[in-house]
């Protein structure tokens, strides 16, 4: 019998695994399983791990929360399955990762943009993979979700887009913030030119997101009942704030929002939306971005908020790459950490101290930028 013959390539292969193998032995997953683990253990023995997932146990007693974790998925832009099956993998993707996390979050939060093109078909894909999931499943609405039927067939499959509960101390609101000045009557267009519009962020003919007045009115009401000192986490698609006007990573009503939130204490805004690692600091609010399972956007010319710990530039050859999903590690203090599990690169951690010290504690490691 003739000797087996091993190509260069599996050779190569198979010694880059051993080499990883024993210089790390922690995979993304195991990372998360370890931090987590790192999480309970300082929680009970009151004391802060030095190398990631800094936790503030003083906090505990007076804030009154209970420290947990969120996870989070967003903007997988599903198109139905006879279309592109790249996306439906990579929410499935999602889904195994969040649903290895041990233990598991209190809830995942889904961030918007669902479905490519606001497709009934899309959406019920969406839905029938994310019921894979094991943690309870919390949705927000993106724009690709809504201006086919403007949120019909989304109100019907996951209830209102806006709405607020309490967990372990903190309040939690999400909001619908992809409101539309109409442009479409006017225009006489149909309901697809209307989704293909507003799916094209840079075509100029589209409004801006906003909130809105209404939605406005119904966010004082429902912080009126809540006290200053307890902590607020609000989940919205697009970034409540003016990163950049032509590309729609905007919402235009966001000073009135963020006037608001600002009589409270400890105010965390976590958006979808931009698809990529997005850091930024108005006042006390603390504003983080989230991947998305679909596609990178790249940042935008002008506009990144300073405190931004910028990912590495895609890989163009591997199309998973500068995507992924992450968790809201909510500390006693109300406040989060945000990781950022990028999928074939380590997991970033943005943690509020970095945040509470403008950027001069906690520093997240640079990206090396090889490629910009
Ligand atoms: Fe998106
Ligand atoms: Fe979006």
């Amino acid at each position: 019998m003739a000797a087996k013959h091993t190509s260069i390539e599996t050779r190569h292969y198979a010694e880059r695994d051993a080499l990883f193998g024993g210089l790390r032995r922690l995979d993304r997953r195991g990372f998360l399983k370890v931090s987590a683990a790192a999480f309970a253990a300082a929680a009970v023995k009151g004391i802060v791990p030095q190398s990631f997932m800094p936790i503030d146990v003083a906090g505990a007693a007076t804030s009154g929360v209970e420290p947990f974790r969120i996870a989070y998925i967003s903007d997988s832009h599903l198109y139905e399955r006879h279309v592109n099956e790249r996306f439906i993998r990579a929410l499935l993707r999602a889904v195994d990762d969040v649903n290895h996390l041990d233990p598991q979050p209190d809830f995942v939060l889904y961030g918007g943009d669902l479905a490519q093109l606001g497709k009934p078909g899309e959406l019920e894909l969406g839905a029938q993979i994310l019921k894979n999931l094991k943690a309870p499943v919390r949705m927000m609405v993106g724009e690709h979700d809504w201006f086919l039927d403007m949120g019909e067939k989304w109100r019907a499959l996951f209830g209102q887009p806006n709405y607020s509960f309490d967990h372990k101390g903190v309040h939690v609101v999400v909001l619908n913030s992809i409101h539309e000045d109409d442009f479409w009557t006017a225009r006489k267009m149909t309901p697809e030119q209307r989704m293909g519009t507003v799916a094209g962020l840079d075509n100029g003919i589209q409004g801006r997101f906003k909130v809105g007045d209404e939605q406005r009115v119904w966010l004082k009401k429902d912080l009126a009942t809540v006290g200053k000192a307890t902590p607020l986490i609000v989940f919205s698609h697009s970034p409540l704030y003016k990163y950049y006007r032509p590309w729609n990573f905007w919402t235009d009503d966001a000073d009135e929002v963020q006037a608001i939130l600002k009589p409270f204490n400890k105010v965390v805004v976590v958006h979808g939306h931009t698809h990529q690692m997005l850091t930024n600091r108005i006042g006390n609010i603390h504003f983080h971005g989230m991947l998305s399972t679909a596609w990178p956007w790249p940042y935008a010319p002008e506009g990144l908020p300073p405190l931004t710990v910028q990912m590495d530039r895609a890989d163009p050859f591997n199309p998973n790459d500068a995507l992924g999903n992450g968790v809201v590690q909510v500390r006693a203090d109300g406040l989060v950490d945000k990781v950022y599990n990028l999928w074939n690169r380590d997991p970033v951690v943005v943690s509020s101290e970095y945040l509470s010290s403008r950027g001069t504690k906690k520093v997240p490691p640079k990206p090396n930028l090889v490629s910009f």
